[in-house]
Formats: C-alpha cells, structure tokens, sequence
C-alpha cells in the first residue's frame, strides 16, 4: 500500500494544549497475558476507578473489538499481529485525543507490543504483564475455551497451540492471584499518577 499521495494534516492544537484542557496527558496503559488471566476485568476496574477519580479513561478490549473493528480476524499468528496493528493506532489515536486508553488483548507476540510503544512518546506507553500462570487460568476457564481447545475443537489457541511470548521488560508485572481485581486497578491508576499524566484538577 502506498502513502504517496497523501499528505499529512497538521492540528492547530500542541499536545501540551490537549493536556491543558483535559487536565491530563493521553497514555496507553497495555494490558497482556493468556486467554483466562485477568486482563479485561482488571481494564474496566481501572477505567471505573480512573472515571470516577474523574479522569478521562476508555477500554479498548480484544473479545469486543472482534466484534467490530477485527470481525474479519481470526487467531492465526498474522491475523493476530494485523489485529494488534490495527487496535494499536487505534490506542494512539484516543490517547493523541488526550485519553487513558486500557487494552485488553492477549497480544501474544513482542514485535507487535514493540510497534505499538513505538507509536506513543516516551513514557506513555506501560507494558502490564498480567502473569497468571496457565494452569490457573486454565483452572478458572471463564468461557470454557481451554476445555474445548484441549479436546481439538478450537485451533491455535493460546498458551496450548500457539505460543506466548511474555514481556522482557514491561514495565508492571501483575500477580493477580497475590493481587485482588480492585487492588491491581489501584497500583496501576497509580502508577499513572506518579508518572505525572494528570497535569490538572480532574473534571466533575
Ligand atoms: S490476540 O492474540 O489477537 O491479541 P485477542 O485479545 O484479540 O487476541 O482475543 C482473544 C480472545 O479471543 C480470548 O480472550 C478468547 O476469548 C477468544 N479466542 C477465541 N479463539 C481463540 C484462540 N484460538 N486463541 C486465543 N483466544 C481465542
């Protein structure tokens, strides 16, 4: 595909003025992990938390944009990095905008996490390892898709027939069997406090 003869536009609007009227930076707080260990819970726990702290915050979520945006992507390894491209830009996209986006996406593949970090300014982008073992999130299996995987009915799943490949450095690791949901909502909403993103009052 050729961007060519495309130009791009540039917004009257500097990030620092975004921030002044928001009273916030934009970030990306990226959750990853198996299938099973947490990662959207603790997005819309951390989303509620940040909104009620009257914050702006937004949940992009891997099972829900499947519905939509990614309808079209399955689970094989390029379908899944097309996936994560696309919900990358959109991540930066909403934070460019000025929002805490939370990401809720297995996300199995470094390269793609890598790409999507590169989009964001430093310091905004935090890579959460949510690192629940296998065997725990095989034992809650909340939708029932390891027993199916484990009896041949689902192809390439996750942490069984396709691999996993867990941060090197990110820059939270979350012990969600240590940690209640609320709890690992708390430490990261607080990590974005220390990481001076909230640069004004919070809206009413
Ligand atoms: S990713 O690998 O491309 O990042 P994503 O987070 O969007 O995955 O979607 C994962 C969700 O799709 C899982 O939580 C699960 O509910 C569902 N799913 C369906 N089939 C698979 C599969 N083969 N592997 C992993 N998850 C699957």
């Amino acid at each position: 595909m050729s961007t060519s003869n495309i130009v791009w536009h540039q917004s009257r609007l500097t990030p620092e003025q975004r921030a002044a009227h928001l009273g916030q930076a934009g970030a990306v707080v990226w959750l990853t992990g198996l299938s099973g260990s947490g990662k959207s819970t603790i997005a819309m726990a951390l989303e509620q938390q940040l909104v009620a702290a009257g914050r702006f915050a937004y949940v992009l979520d891997g099972d829900n944009l499947r519905h939509g945006l990614c309808a079209d992507l399955g689970f094989s390894e390029e379908a899944r990095r097309e996936n994560i491209r696309r919900v990358g830009h959109v991540a930066r996209l909403f934070a460019d905008a000025g929002g805490l986006v939370v990401t809720a996406f297995i996300s199995p593949h470094r390269a793609e996490r890598d790409a999507v970090r590169a989009l964001l300014p430093a310091g905004r982008f935090f890579e959460v390892h949510v690192a629940t073992p296998i065997e725990v999130c095989e034992s809650r299996d909340p939708k029932g898709l390891y027993k199916r995987a484990r009896a041949g009915e689902i192809a390439d799943f996750t942490g069984i027939s396709s691999p996993y490949e867990a941060p090197l450095e990110p820059e939270v690791v979350l012990d969600t069997q240590a940690l209640g949901i609320e709890a690992a909502a708390a430490h990261l909403a607080q990590r974005l406090t220390e990481a001076g993103l909230f640069t004004g009052p919070p809206r009413g």
